[in-house]
């Protein structure tokens, strides 16, 4: 299975200096050995790449789209072009400092579109510099998933990814849903209980057919993004919902 190859490297590259014992090796007279000992594997899977994921479903897929190529659920209500950040071409002449310095100052201060907000009064410099890792994963075509067998649980990938549609307790009153306008029917044992796990699993994984009109074409389809576990993970969670 080659679902994840770039989380793996990315782990590898994390793990080097753990897998040989010191992780200062340029630090004149640092101790090699157990220096990196308190380092979990957590803090290693925290790569900026994920960190920018998380942050990618909260604030920008909404314009940029899940796969960055632009057609987020919000985008075919602007004005402006969304831009596309599966576009090689224009991202590779792009420096990640001047991406750094549009999403924190914003559009309008580059003279673009007003739509693309100044992040920088939001999210923290780290943040906005996961958020150029992750933009650069999309633009190399890649999808970036959690490792198998510890991948992220029900509850994470709800916050991460369905929360801001359909809510806490699941009722449609996420804040993406809000601003696009969304009535969303709540997630209900009523409505839950009467679908087969397959079909939850379908709409989960595809969303709903991409010529579906109306509220139901903001579903995304989170099979590129989710493993199955996942899936059938955030599954469980959704079907705990007012029990
Ligand atoms: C409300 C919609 C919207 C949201 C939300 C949004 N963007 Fe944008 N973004 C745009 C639009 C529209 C453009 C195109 C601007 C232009 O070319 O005039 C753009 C352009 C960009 C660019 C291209 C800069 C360039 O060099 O041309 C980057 C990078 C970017 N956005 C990053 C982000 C990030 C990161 C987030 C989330 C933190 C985000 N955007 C959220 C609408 C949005
Ligand atoms: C951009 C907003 C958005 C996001 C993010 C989102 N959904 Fe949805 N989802 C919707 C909309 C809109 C519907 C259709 C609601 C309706 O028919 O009233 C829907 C429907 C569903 C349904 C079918 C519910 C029913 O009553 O038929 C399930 C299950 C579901 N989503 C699961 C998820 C999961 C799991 C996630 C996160 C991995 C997620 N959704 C993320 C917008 C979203």
């Amino acid at each position: 299975m080659m679902r994840y190859p770039l989380l793996r490297a990315v782990l590898l590259l994390a793990l080097f200096p753990l897998l040989h014992g010191c992780d200062r090796v340029n630090e004149p007279g640092g101790l090699p050995g157990n220096a990196a000992s308190s380092e979990t594997p957590s803090a290693v899977i925290e790569s900026d790449e994920l960190k920018g994921l998380k942050l990618y479903l909260g604030y920008c897929f909404v314009c940029h789209g899940q796969k960055g190529d632009g057609r987020g659920p919000y985008a075919a209500s602007l004005s402006a072009r969304v831009a596309d950040f599966t576009d090689r071409t224009y991202f590779n002449a792009r420096t990640d400092d001047e991406l750094y310095d549009f999403i924190s100052k914003g559009g309008i201060a580059h003279g673009k579109s007003v739509h693309m907000k100044p992040f920088g009064f939001q999210l923290l410099p780290d943040q906005i510099r996961s958020t150029v890792a992750y933009i650069r994963v999309l633009n190399r075509h890649e999808s970036l998933d959690g490792p198998e067998g510890a991948g992220f649980s029900g509850e994470e990938i709800y916050r991460n990814s369905c929360v801001m549609c359909h809510g806490k307790e699941g009722a449609g009153d996420g804040r993406v849903a809000k601003m696009l306008n969304l009535k969303m029917r709540p997630f209900t044992p009523e409505t839950l209980d009467s679908y087969s796990g397959a079909k939850l699993y379908n709409i989960v994984e595809n969303g709903y057919p991409s010529d579906s009109t109306g509220v139901r074409s903001y579903m995304p389809a989170w099979g590129s993004t989710l493993s199955e576990q996942e899936i059938i993970d955030v599954i469980a969670l959704i079907r705990s919902f007012g029990k």
